[in-house]
This record gives structure tokens, C-alpha cells and sequence, in this order.
């Protein structure tokens, strides 16, 4: 073990978020346009690769590590990958490997993920209306998900929902989905829709919903205890005291967590995003592949792009045009 990740402004660097695709079996129109162009497979890191990457971040420190796409589930042989990562699990090196998923495979993935030492799921799900559902996907199947999600809960994965919050789309869905998750016993996180994907298009499904708002609308049904647990990202958390479940409110635009924050973001080809809010990113790719051998280059690369992480992001909603907007799809960052 080498010296830990500590960047510019003092924070540990001991969660890595990895996208190991771009690619996606759903369109969500707030991620993806219609027709995506993918990228060449030769440009994505293989598995072995992606191996010794994450391995060495977790040489230097890391000690969560979240697997994210497009969906993660849809690259192949991925489950060699997870079953690779559970050596460090079993040496204590790292302390939680999980995975961000649209749960469309999950039917088929649950147990073995379970097998290889994940213990706990995020499952993207917005609404539980079938129509709706096809509607905010694409291309998805409610049916498909809720396999998925019955699965996990049945290989013992501990499941937390999150829901984009889309005005005059889910709005009508709070309570229901609140339900939904407290009788299985699973959290329920919101998120703020972020200037991302093709919003505001031919969909009409793409529109901000605050979550200070949602979050009142919630208060007229339950009593909300706040909870001053903090991940080190831009979640913030209540107990409904009724349920007992935890509602988590990811607000990237209203909020600025940014002083706290663990974390980078790998992307599939092995750019190193500081920061999800900012373009800066470093290519760790090349001198991972141009160093078979050897270590201490990819080592040097990744403590100088850490030496780089910005103070924070530029969303800002609060003027007319979505500020500080980035270019890239949530699905190229992995979210
Ligand atoms: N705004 C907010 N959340 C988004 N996600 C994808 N694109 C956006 C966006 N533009 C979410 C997915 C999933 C997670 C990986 O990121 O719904 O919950
Ligand atoms: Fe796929 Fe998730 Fe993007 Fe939807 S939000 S298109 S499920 S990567």
C-alpha cells in the first residue's frame, strides 16, 4: 500500500465510482438521446484491465467501490470482473463493492452477485405504472424491473429504489412509491434531474420537480426525521418515522456537498473525472496500457489527476439557462 489519495483541498479520495459500459438496454430520455452512438469496443478498458485499475486504486486507498454504466449488467462476462474484486473484500483491502443498475438483469445476476460479496444494490426505478414506465425508458419493461427487484430481495441484497424526480411525471407517484419501497423494506432515494440526455424533447417527460417541494409534499403524510448520516456525496437523509424507511434527496444543483466529497469517477475508457460537475478529467488509460508491467506510472498518473480534483461543480439552476451544463451523457461518466 502506497500513500493514501489526498487531494488539493484535504479530502480522502476512498470512493471510486467505475462505469465498465456506456452502453444501455434502456434510453432514459433524461440520459440518452434516441439513438446513441456507442463507443468502439477497442476503447474500452477490458476486464482485465479494468482489474488492475480498480486494484490499483485500492492500493492507494480506495475503500468503496461502485460499478455504474450505461448499465453495468449489459457488458459481458461482467460477473468475472465482480468475482475478480472479491479478493480485496476478503483481504479487508476494500470494505463495499456495489453496483448501480436498471435491475433489467438482475433476475439473472442477483444470486451471483450475492456470491461474489455485494451486498447491496441501487436500483433505478421511477415510476410503477407500466405506460410511464415505457414512457421515461424507451425501451424498458416494468415487468422485467420488478423481476429484478424481487430477485435481489431474494439473494439477500439490500435494495435502495432511486427515482429521478420529473415534475408532472412521478409527482403523482410520491406516496405510492414510498409504499412500494417501505413494504419491502427498501430506502428510497430522489434525485434532481440533472442538465443531462434530451430533456425538454419530443418526450415532455424531462421536467424539474424541486425536491424541496417534494419533500414537503412528503411531510403532509409523514413525520420526517432528519438523519445527519453523510456519504461524503450529495445525498442528504430523513427516517419516515411511520415506515421506518430512509428517503435519501440527491439535490447536485440546490446544494453544495462539495466540501465533503470522497470521491472520483472512472469512466469506461479509463477517463478520470475529479469532479461530475466539471470537464477536467485525466486519461488513465494510457499509461495503464502502455505499462503492462510496471505500476508506478498509472500510480503517478492517478495521484497527479488526484492532485487536480476542483473545490467543486458549476451547476447552478438558479439563472434562466441550466449554468454550467456539461456536455457529456450520464451514461459516459457513469452516475
Ligand atoms: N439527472 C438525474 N439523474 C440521472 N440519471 C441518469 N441521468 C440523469 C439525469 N440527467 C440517474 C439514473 C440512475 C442513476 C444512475 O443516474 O436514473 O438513477
Ligand atoms: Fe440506462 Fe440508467 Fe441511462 Fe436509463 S438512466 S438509459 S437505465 S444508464
Amino acid at each position: 500500500m502506497t500513500a493514501p489519495l489526498i487531494d488539493p483541498f484535504a479530502r480522502a479520495i476512498t470512493y471510486l465510482r467505475v462505469s465498465v459500459t456506456d452502453r444501455c438496454d434502456f434510453r432514459c430520455v433524461y440520459c440518452m438521446s434516441e439513438n446513441m452512438q456507442f463507443l468502439p469496443k477497442k476503447e474500452l478498458l477490458t476486464l482485465e484491465e479494468l482489474d488492475r485499475m480498480c486494484t490499483t486504486f485500492i492500493g492507494m486507498g480506495v475503500r468503496k467501490l461502485r460499478i455504474t454504466g450505461g448499465e453495468p449488467l449489459v457488458r459481458r462476462d461482467i460477473m468475472t470482473f465482480f468475482q475478480g474484486m472479491t479478493r480485496h473484500l476478503d483481504s479487508g483491502a476494500l470494505d463495499e463493492l456495489t453496483l448501480t443498475t436498471n435491475g433489467s438483469q438482475l433476475a439473472r445476476f442477483a444470486e451471483p452477485l450475492y456470491a461474489a460479496g455485494v451486498r447491496r444494490v441501487n436500483i433505478s426505478l421511477d415510476t410503477l405504472d407500466e405506460e410511464k414506465f415505457a414512457r421515461v425508458t424507451r425501451w424498458g419493461r416494468l415487468a422485467q424491473v420488478l423481476k429484478g427487484v424481487d430477485a435481489a430481495l431474494a439473494a439477500g441484497l439490500k435494495v435502495k429504489i432511486n427515482a429521478v424526480a420529473l415534475k408532472d411525471f412521478n409527482e403523482d407517484e410520491l406516496l405510492r412509491l414510498t409504499q412500494w419501497c417501505a413494504e419491502r423494506e427498501m430506502g428510497l432515494t430522489w434525485i434532481e434531474v440533472m442538465p443531462m440526455g434530451d430533456l425538454g424533447n419530443e418526450d415532455r417527460v424531462g421536467q424539474y420537480w424541486s425536491l424541496n417541494d417534494l419533500r414537503s409534499q412528503l411531510a403532509q403524510h409523514y413525520t420526517l426525521t432528519e438523519l445527519d448520516e453523510r456519504t461524503g456525496g450529495p445525498a442528504r437523509y430523513v427516517r419516515l418515522e411511520e415506515t421506518g424507511q430512509k428517503i435519501g434527496f440527491i439535490t447536485p444543483l440546490t446544494h453544495n456537498f462539495c466540501e465533503s466529497c470522497n470521491r472520483v469517477r472512472l469512466t469506461c475508457t479509463g477517463e478520470l473525472y475529479m469532479c461530475l460537475g466539471q470537464e477536467d478529467m485525466a486519461d488513465l488509460r494510457a499509461p495503464l496500457r502502455n505499462n503492462p508491467k510496471d505500476v508506478a506510472p498509472l500510480q503517478e498518473a492517478i495521484r497527479k489527476a488526484i492532485g487536480l480534483k476542483p473545490k467543486g461543480h458549476d451547476f447552478d439552476y438558479s439563472r434562466q439557462k441550466a449554468d454550467g451544463q456539461v456536455t457529456r451523457h450520464m451514461s459516459h461518466t457513469g452516475g
